[in-house]
């Protein structure tokens, strides 16, 4: 991903991970649209970042992202990157009456979510001279965290997905780079609040790093991830896994 001289949509862009990676894109000489539901959101952000464009979507909705395609690529013929950021994070008991609701939304936003916007974005993003999707997986993709088994699973899948997808567009102009983000200090799960996981500006110093050193590496992983990322290849595994049994992030 060439990051001085794309146009990027994110999906789940108003807050977190999503909003200082569109602005860091934007600085570093992007275009950037930015993608969520709280259209208060979109309109603060229009507001108070000038040249950051908007779009409404809700990525659990299969006529917001047809809309939202049709908008963003009559607007923006140029696009050529998406980056399928949205997601939810809601602890998960399984003996509680609410454990179902929570999961089906979870798979619904994490895994339904991202398939669907590569569904629609896809195609059109092959037509572009080079073209990125990337996706937005997690630690807990390699190591799960027993507290947000489905959350877990749904990142998981998302890492899978990515593998397989940049297998079969090997030979198109588009890569498939995959956000392995560690825990960061967002309001996901209250990290933020709870100062729990990396800073937030010091999580995106280290990927826009990466990603001007390395703009065809397949994964984004900082050092703090490394220790999910690799647990299985260092043979830390079951430690690992022991040590997430006692967190609730
Ligand atoms: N923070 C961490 O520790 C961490 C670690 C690993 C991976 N990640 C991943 O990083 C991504 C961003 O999370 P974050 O930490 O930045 O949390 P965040 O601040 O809560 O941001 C989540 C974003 O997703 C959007 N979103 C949620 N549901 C959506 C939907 N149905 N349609 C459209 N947008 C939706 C939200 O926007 P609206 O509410 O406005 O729609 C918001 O912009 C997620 O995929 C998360 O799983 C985060």
């Amino acid at each position: 991903m060439d990051i001085t001289n794309s146009t990027v949509f994110i999906p789940g862009a108003t807050s977190g991970i999503g909003l200082g990676l569109a602005l860091r894109l934007q600085q570093a000489g992007s275009t950037v649209i930015v993608g969520g539901r709280r259209t208060e959101l979109l309109e603060t952000i229009a507001r108070e970042h000038p040249g950051i464009h908007t779009a409404r979507i809700d990525t659990t909705d299969p006529a917001s992202i047809a809309a939202a395609f049709d908008d963003v690529t009559g607007r923006f013929p140029a696009l050529d990157t998406l980056i399928a950021m949205a997601g939810i994070m809601q602890p998960e008991d399984l003996r509680d009456a609410s454990f179902l609701e929570v999961a089906e939304a979870t798979v619904t936003t994490n895994l339904l979510g991202p398939i669907r916007l590569v569904a629609a974005f896809e195609p059109f993003l092959e037509t572009q001279p080079s073209a990125t999707i990337m996706t937005v997986s997690s630690g807990l993709a390699f190591v799960p965290l027993p507290a947000t088994p489905t959350y877990s699973a749904t990142k998981a899948a998302i890492h899978s997905f990515s593998e397989s997808l940049r297998v079969q567009l090997a030979d198109t102009a588009v890569e498939v780079v995959e956000l392995v983000p560690p825990a960061v200090q967002t309001s996901l799960m209250n990290q933020d609040e709870l100062g729990m996981g990396m800073p937030l500006e010091e999580f995106l110093d280290e990927t826009m790093a990466l990603l001007a050193a390395q703009p065809s590496a397949p994964e984004v992983q900082v050092e703090n991830v490394m220790f999910l990322r690799h647990a299985v290849a260092r043979g830390t595994y079951d430690e690992t896994l022991a040590l997430l049994a006692s967190r609730t992030h």
